[in-house]
């Protein structure tokens, strides 16, 4: 699958009905495909997300010589070959998660060059947790040409205590896998608590890892030598889910989720709570939402997990922007994501930028307009808005949707939803 120049065009306004299929989550799915080059014999994923991104990761994999197999939502990875330790510029420039790659390579051949990631469209993104904690496992690291160069010590990584200044979802992982294979103990204090470093934990621990307190603040990982095959199902997306939920409320249509791990969405549930919708259980693993008459606004500050989530921050904006009354959003995790702003302003939203705050003043209607995605979560964003709109809305950088949300036209389509991609010249 490749980058998309076609525009997606809604007609806004028509009521969505029946239930959708939550895909395997995009993050957890990432990590986990890296986490696949720790393990020297036969690993089958299942709920694979067909994503430009797992694409991407997947062909970093195949430049490092190991075999990959795709047969639906199925990955059969084998990396008992892994013939290069250099990850290709090009992808990784495009992925900044395929520098998660650098823990995995360097634990299994003792040696891992990985290009230095870049900005992205929502900040500049340093991976210097990553590589400080590599550090302290005794891997000498260097930087030049654009690219860290990392050396573990004679003897393989060794255990060791880190500390992140800052919970990284990436740096969790990146050292968390490293140490699975690293001689003796390790603990991450400060680690990331979301539940794509519980999936990617229980993934290696499928595997023969002895890994404990993945979702808490402390993660302790006791080295083994070698890891075994496995078969292991990805968890479903949870900022999928929020952003269906956010579909439902927004076109006020009682949809149906399938399958979602309601505990992983606590933060996206209390929002909308507090805006007046309702989410129903129907079932263990299904929920519905009962969106309201009129929502009302409410403050949002993104943290990380089990804090509100940033990704979601873009798709709710888009619901607030409808809402009765004024409301503050923060943005903590990124420095540069608020861009969608502008755009949702352009279909007539009332949404002011200061820094990382967006106050918010809900307007009776949007319109539909041209508008362009500027990263992952501003395409959800306005895909939502244009559902609400009066009139077309036409969206242009699909290539952004098409890194992390699986057909989502598609999917909306077969709620009911009117949207079709059209060239972008037509
Ligand atoms: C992951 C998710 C992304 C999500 C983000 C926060 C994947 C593939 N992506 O990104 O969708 O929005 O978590 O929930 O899982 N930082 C540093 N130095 C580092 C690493 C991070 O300063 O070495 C900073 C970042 O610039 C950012 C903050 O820490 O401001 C959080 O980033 P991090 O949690 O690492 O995000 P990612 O793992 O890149």
């Amino acid at each position: 699958m490749e980058a998309d120049r076609s525009v997606l065009e809604i007609w806004g306004k028509s009521q969505l009905q029946g239930q959708v299929k939550i895909s395997g989550a995009k993050n957890a799915a990432l990590a986990i495909v890296a986490g696949a080059l720790l393990c020297p014999e036969d690993c089958r994923l299942q709920n694979v997300p067909s994503l430009v991104d797992i694409n991407r990761m997947s062909q970093i994999l195949e430049a490092l010589g190991v075999k990959i197999e795709r047969q639906g939502d199925i990955l059969d990875i084998n990396a008992s070959q892994i013939s290069s330790d250099r990850a290709p510029y090009e992808i990784v420039s495009q992925l900044r998660a395929s520098f998660f790659c650098i823990g995995p390579i360097l634990a299994r051949l003792g040696v891992a060059r990985v290009p230095l990631p870049g900005g992205c469209e929502i900040g500049a993104r340093p991976v210097d947790f990553h590589v400080r904690g590599l550090q302290g496992m005794g891997a000498t690291v260097q930087i030049n040409g654009g690219m860290v160069h990392a050396y573990a010590p004679p003897g393989g990584l060794k255990g060791a205590k880190i500390y992140l200044d800052y919970p990284s979802v990436g740096a969790t992982e990146t050292l968390m896998m490293a140490a699975t294979l690293a001689e003796g103990e390790t603990t991450i204090e400060n680690a990331a608590q979301e539940p794509e470093v519980i999936d990617l934990a229980a993934f290696c621990q499928s595997m023969g890892a002895k890994i404990q307190g993945a979702g808490t603040k402390k993660i302790a990982i006791s080295g083994v030598a070698k890891l075994h095959s496995t078969d292991y199902t990805i968890i479903p997306d949870r900022i999928e889910t929020g952003t269906f939920l956010i579909a439902g409320a927004i076109t006020h249509s009682p949809i149906s989720l399938a399958p979602v791990v309601p505990e992983h969405i606590t933060p996206i549930i209390a929002k909308l709570q507090a805006m007046g919708a309702e989410t129903i259980a129907v079932a263990p693993n299904q929920l519905r939402i009962v969106p309201a008459e009129n929502h009302r606004a409410t403050d949002i500050e993104t943290q990380p997990y089990p804090g509100f989530p940033t990704d979601m921050q873009a798709p709710f904006m888009a619901l607030l922007s409808l809402s009765r009354g004024s409301c503050v959003m923060t943005e903590t995790v990124f420095e540069n994501r608020m861009r969608h702003a502008a755009e949702l302003n352009r279909m007539g939203a009332d949404i002011r930028v200061k820094g990382n705050n967006a106050a918010i003043r809900g307007v009776p209607m949007l319109s539909g307009a041209p508008v362009v995605a500027t990263d992952l979560r501003a395409s959800a964003a306005l895909v939502l808005a244009g559902l609400a709109a009066e009139g077309t809305t036409r969206i242009e950088g699909l290539h952004h949707m098409d890194r992390g949300y699986e057909r989502l036209d598609l999917k909306l389509q077969q709620l009911g939803a009117k949207l079709q991609r059209v060239p972008a010249d037509s």
